[in-house]
């Protein structure tokens, strides 16, 4: 038995202390690595270093050990890794491309910040950092959080990184990720109410038109989210090898990525083998306002189930707008199953005692109910909803009395986004582990991810409908099962 009932089951945790961001994702010869901000010592956020997994599904992980330690006062902050096939940087030792992690080095007692690179020539199990470091340091105070890619096109790396403060994506070019040339910047945009971190540029699949790529920007604000707190944002464009170049239209009313508040500091998985099918990410699952008040321990924080990116028109205006799904291969994790077929619903219907770790999907048809959905977690006093408010035309996740919450007077709160029925139909998908939920709705345009801290005992399933009936065309219910590697 675990120390604790809110130890995620198939969201990424380390077996104990503080993590943050995930960083540096990078695909090399069958595995996918997962570095994240780590604490080795302690679960604050304190003497960050890199931690490191693997894994050969995105499903089941093995941590190994830290990967870049905090050393000589400069911690390890967030940033990217990539495989450098062409041996641009000169790492490489024999026939396997170097392993090369660009991040950003964080000065304790100067309060610096300047892009540091280290690289393995040993599929990531052993890591040296570059002798040449820092290899871009302006000399600011806040100035993180690179992402690298190789631009095709332009046959050369980019660098996304910001300028916190101002509000700014910069953009660097470089031969050899060791000499960073100034491009562009872009911003301030969006919302600028907190600070900017963790800069996401990515080339997305448009839904229905094979070969059909647009550009999008995302960048994480560290206040003002949209439930207050963290939170992240995101611009479609162009990006032309210099410039990232928005779409017309206005740029100063956030798009948000997560309408639920524990998504932050995104990244996406570089060199995945079938790129055209959409790049994957998955962030972290928390917001600034109350991570390091978490009630679980030895660990403090997860990750969120890796979603595949692409982008769609919204069918109310036809602009273009992000869709996040949870990745397919989620599917091996269904164990037993539990279905419900054509009923009209016009009270809650029990569906008895179900294990905390779920896979959920409903479709409902409305009809005269004010509000109906579904009731997670239910137990004396406790239930998160996961509903649909037909006079608002909001989704919802409530998490008011979802469990304890009195670590944080931010955490109590209900959250909402607008959902178009479509063909008079609202149709939810839910992954539930043993303190987040996750909700894709919209066919993945809209998703809201949201932590939860429930009693054990709270085990009860309910799917209601309130001030009239609601027809329930089918819901499937399957516990999940992760066998250990
Ligand atoms: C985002 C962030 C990054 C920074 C890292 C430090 O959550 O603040 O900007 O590099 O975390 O752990």
């Amino acid at each position: 038995m675990d120390e604790s009932p809110y130890r995620p089951r198939y969201h990424f945790t380390p077996k104990r202390n503080w993590i943050n961001d995930p960083n540096g994702l990078v695909y090399f010869q069958g595995e996918y690595h997962l570095f994240y901000q780590y604490n080795p010592a302690g679960s604050d956020h304190d003497n960050i270093s890199w931690g490191h997994a693997v894994s050969y599904d995105l499903m089941h992980w093995e941590e190994l050990p830290v990967a870049l330690p905090y050393a000589d006062g400069v911690m390890a902050f967030s940033g990217s890794a990539v495989v450098d096939w062409a041996n641009t940087s000169g790492f490489a030792a024999g026939e396997n491309p170097p392993l090369v992690a660009v991040f950003t080095g964080h000065h304790t007692i100067q309060k610096r910040q300047d892009q540091r690179l280290a690289y393995s020539t040993d599929r990531g199990r052993s890591w040296m950092f570059y002798t040449g470091n820092p290899v871009l340091d302006p000399g600011l105070r806040d100035f993180r959080d690179p992402k690298v890619f190789w631009h095709t096109a332009s046959r050369k790396w980019v660098m996304a990184v910001v300028l916190s403060n101002e509000h700014r994506v910069r953009f660097y070019g470089s031969p050899d990720l060791k000499s960073w040339e100034h491009l562009s910047d872009f911003g301030p945009a969006g919302s600028i109410k907190g600070i900017w971190e963790v800069p996401e540029l990515l080339e997305l699949p448009l839904e229905g038109h094979p070969g059909e790529t647009r550009w999008l920007l995302k960048v994480d604000v560290g206040a003002g989210g949209p439930w207050g707190g963290s939170g992240a944002q995101y611009f479609l464009g162009h990006f032309d090898g210099a410039r990232f170049i928005p779409d017309p239209g206005d740029l100063a009313t956030p798009c948000w990525v997560d309408r639920g508040k524990d998504f932050y500091a995104a990244l996406s998985w570089s060199d995945l083998p079938n790129t055209h099918a959409g790049p994957i990410w998955l962030a972290w699952m928390n917001n600034w306002q109350y991570a390091k008040d978490l009630p679980t321990h030895p660990w403090k924080g997860a990750l969120t189930v890796p979603r595949r990116l692409s982008l769609a028109p919204d069918p109310a205006c036809g602009e273009l707008v992000l869709v996040q799904k949870p990745l397919p291969e989620l599917q091996k994790l269904r164990s037993s199953h539990l279905r419900l077929l054509s009923q009209r619903l016009a009270a809650p219907l029990k569906l008895g005692p179900q294990p905390p770790v779920l896979e959920i999907r409903a479709e409902f048809v409305l009809e005269a109910a004010r509000e109906f959905g579904l009731r997670l977690r239910v137990g004396t006093g406790e239930e998160t909803k996961v509903g649909y408010d037909a006079a608002k035309g909001q989704l919802f996740v409530d998490r008011r009395n979802s469990g304890p919450s009195g670590f944080s007077p931010d955490f109590a709160q209900k959250h909402t986004g607008q959902l178009r029925p479509e063909n008079g139909r609202v149709s939810l998908h839910l992954f539930l582990d043993a303190c987040s939920v996750e909700v894709f709705a919209d066919q993945g345009r809209l998703v809201m991810t949201d932590l939860i801290f429930p009693n054990p005992t709270s085990n009860g399933l309910e799917v209601y409908a309130e001030g009239g009936s609601a027809w329930v065309e089918s819901l499937d219910v399957w516990s999940l099962e992760v066998s250990s590697k």
